[in-house]
């Protein structure tokens, strides 16, 4: 599709956020794209490994705000669970490089990631409490676990944007790399790990993740569940008129 673009090449399938007049946000059309594009590569001998990045002007915006208004995610078929659980369940490694916002789930789909680079002036964001939402992709668990208590819960609950610095620091990301370098910094991790032997790879980040798993589908399955409520509540109704209105939301007249 062309909003989402996908090469195969060297054992490496690069998948492509491609909707740059929206900042890359995500449509059901993208999940459901995404999905595939994970589930063909997970069953694709030839790909050893995934490289995914955006635009130098945005990884991606995250959910298309739009899009979740018109037809909100209402149960576990709906694209973006799948896209969540390919990528959960996915055995290969995958390689990210974000340049510009990497909001909502443009930084928790890094979680699952195995080696992230950024442009120095990458900007990642949580705002799902500014949006009357929750945490999704199992952040829940994984960022208080990644980051410690405290920051998790500052990224969370605050949902400020956050600097490509602050991302290293708290181990989001491997390395800073400068925006012209960054495509090919990180395809050619991708390719270096293409090169390896395949089935050591995916036992190495099988029980890297072994012990997290359980964690990690208990609280997707909580975060599921709420973030379905929050979506059609009317708190999130409000966050998102104001965002289509370009205007700060109300929150005071909610108890
Ligand atoms: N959903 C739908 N449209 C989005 C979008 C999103 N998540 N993010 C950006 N867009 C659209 C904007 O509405 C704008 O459309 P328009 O040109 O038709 O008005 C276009 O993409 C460009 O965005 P803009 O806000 O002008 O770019 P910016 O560089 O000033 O800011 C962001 C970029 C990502 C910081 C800002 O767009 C933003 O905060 N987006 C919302 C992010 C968000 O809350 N995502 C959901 C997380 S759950």
């Amino acid at each position: 599709m062309a909003h989402i673009q996908t090469e195969k090449s060297e054992g490496v399938l690069r998948i492509e956020f491609n909707r740059p007049e929206k900042k890359n946000a995500i449509t059901a059309a993208m999940y459901q794209g995404l999905a595939d594009a994970l589930l063909d590569a997970q069953s694709d001998e030839e790909v050893r490994v995934v490289f995914v990045h955006g635009k130098p002007e945005a990884f991606t915006a995250g959910n298309d705000l739009q899009d979740f208004i018109a037809d909100p995610p209402q149960d576990e078929s709906h694209p973006v669970f799948a896209f969540l659980c390919a990528l959960r369940d996915f055995r290969k490694p995958i390689v990210a490089a974000v340049s510009g916002p990497a909001v909502g789930i443009g930084t928790t789909m890094l979680l699952h990631c195995d080696l992230v680079y950024a442009a120095p002036e990458a900007k990642f964001a949580l705002p799902f409490v500014n949006l009357a939402l929750c945490p999704e992709a199992g952040s829940s668990y994984l960022l208080p676990r990644l980051a410690g208590y405290a920051r998790a819960a500052e990224l969370l609950l605050l949902g400020e944007p956050f600097s490509a610095a602050h991302a290293h620091e708290i181990g989001l990301i491997n390395a800073i790399v400068p925006l012209e370098q960054l495509i090919a910094v990180g395809a050619a991790a991708a390719r270096k790990l293409a090169q390896k032997p395949p089935a050591s790879v995916q036992a190495t980040k099988a029980l890297m993740r072994a012990s997290l798993m359980a964690g990690i589908d208990s609280a997707m399955a909580a975060e599921n569940r709420v973030f379905r409520e929050r979506l059609v509540s009317a708190e999130a109704k409000e966050a998102f008129s104001a965002f289509l209105e370009k205007r700060t939301p109300d929150f005071n007249k909610f108890s």
